[in-house]
């Protein structure tokens, strides 16, 4: 029987749990993730909201992959980076099925399982990654045996400043989705700051100001949302395409949950194709934070020899792209 690798994801907004096999097969990627009708995310009501769904969440994988905890070869999970309340119920329900079944723990990074599981999913050998979430925002290419951040936001996540634009309009948690369904219904573009230091994006400015200018009213809801996606999916795309000239890479490939919006999807295919480089994008469940991408990385170190003591795998909150080891490659 192959190895079977649980994974288990709790960085942020979503409690989710995969079960691949060894020979890459995703039997089981269930998630649940926290909304809200109108206020932010508070990380403790999160981390709550994650408390009350283990439970679910799990049997639900293991019934949809046939296979009980006792069959798992070993248990991988979120070590970082993430909301500290969140990535503790992670690290807590992984410690649990190791201690009670003997099972193998591996602690992994989450912003690089991003990038392999897009590999395991799409064509893509050795991309350029644009991983854009709620909490990250980062271009990352392995160079030199290392993950490295080739670019990235040097304040608020992309994901993070949608959901505060959307919250401004009442719109919820999260946001990104209601905005892009609005922007559909945009006409016209109205000049917003458009922010790229070097290899970097900012989005605090362009809050500051779409904030006032929400409050004053001063242009529709729809043509604002419209012209501020076609500004910061800009923004993006210049950081990715210059990252992809930088490094002499030739394939682009989307992470994150903003990557699930179209028209971010099809600005950086235009882009690829007209420097005649190769585009990747997996399933939008595969975009979004989840549970199959930590058990495949988590399988890949395995396979490379990584082995995780039980008093290592204490939460990373602010771990780094470029501190992992990538010995896997
Ligand atoms: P992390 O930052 O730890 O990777 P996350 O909690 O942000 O995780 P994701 O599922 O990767 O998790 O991304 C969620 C973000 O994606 C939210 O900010 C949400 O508004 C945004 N998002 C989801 N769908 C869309 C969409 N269609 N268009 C724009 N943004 C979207
Ligand atoms: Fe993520």
């Amino acid at each position: 029987m192959p190895t079977l690798v649980l994974g288990i994801e709790t960085t942020a907004h979503t409690f989710g749990i995969g079960i691949v096999d060894d020979k890459g097969a995703v039997l089981a990627n269930e998630r649940e993730s926290f909304t809200t009708s109108h206020e932010g995310m508070i990380p403790w009501k999160v981390a709550e909201h994650h408390f009350d769904r283990w439970k679910s969440v799990l049997d639900a994988a293991l019934a949809r992959a046939r296979v009980t905890l006792r069959d798992v070869g070993l248990v991988a999970f979120s070590q970082g980076p993430g909301m500290g309340h969140c990535l503790r119920v992670g690290s807590f329900l992984a410690r649990c099925i190791a201690l009670k079944y003997g099972t193998p723990i591996l602690g992994v990074n989450h912003c690089i399982a991003h990038l392999s599981i897009g590999q395991l999913r799409t064509a893509a050998r050795d991309p350029v990654l644009l991983y854009t979430s709620g909490a990250n925002t980062q271009v990352i290419a392995f160079e030199g045996r290392k993950y490295r951040v080739v670019g990235e936001t040097l304040d608020m996540g992309v994901g993070n400043f949608l959901d505060s634009v959307a919250r401004e309009l009442g719109l919820g948690f999260p946001g990104g989705p209601k905005l892009e369904q609005l922007a559909r219904k945009g006409r016209k573009l109205i000049e917003l700051p458009y922010t790229v230091k070097g290899m970097d994006v900012s989005f605090g400015g362009l809050f500051t100001n779409l904030r006032q200018t929400i409050r004053a009213k001063r242009h529709r809801a729809e043509n604002l949302v419209f012209s501020l996606q076609e500004t910061v999916f800009a923004m993006l795309v210049e950081i990715a395409e210059r990252a992809m000239a930088h490094t002499g890479k030739d394939e682009l490939l989307l992470g994150g949950g903003v990557a699930c919006n179209a028209r971010l999807q099809e600005m950086c295919r235009i882009m690829c194709k007209e420097r005649g480089a190769a585009f990747f994008v997996p399933e939008n469940e595969f975009l979004v934070d989840n549970g199959a991408m930590i058990a495949w990385q988590g399988l890949l170190e395995h396979r490379a020899g990584r082995k995780q003591r039980l008093r290592d795998t204490g939460i990373l909150p602010h771990w780094r792209t470029d501190q992992v080891a990538a010995a896997w490659r």
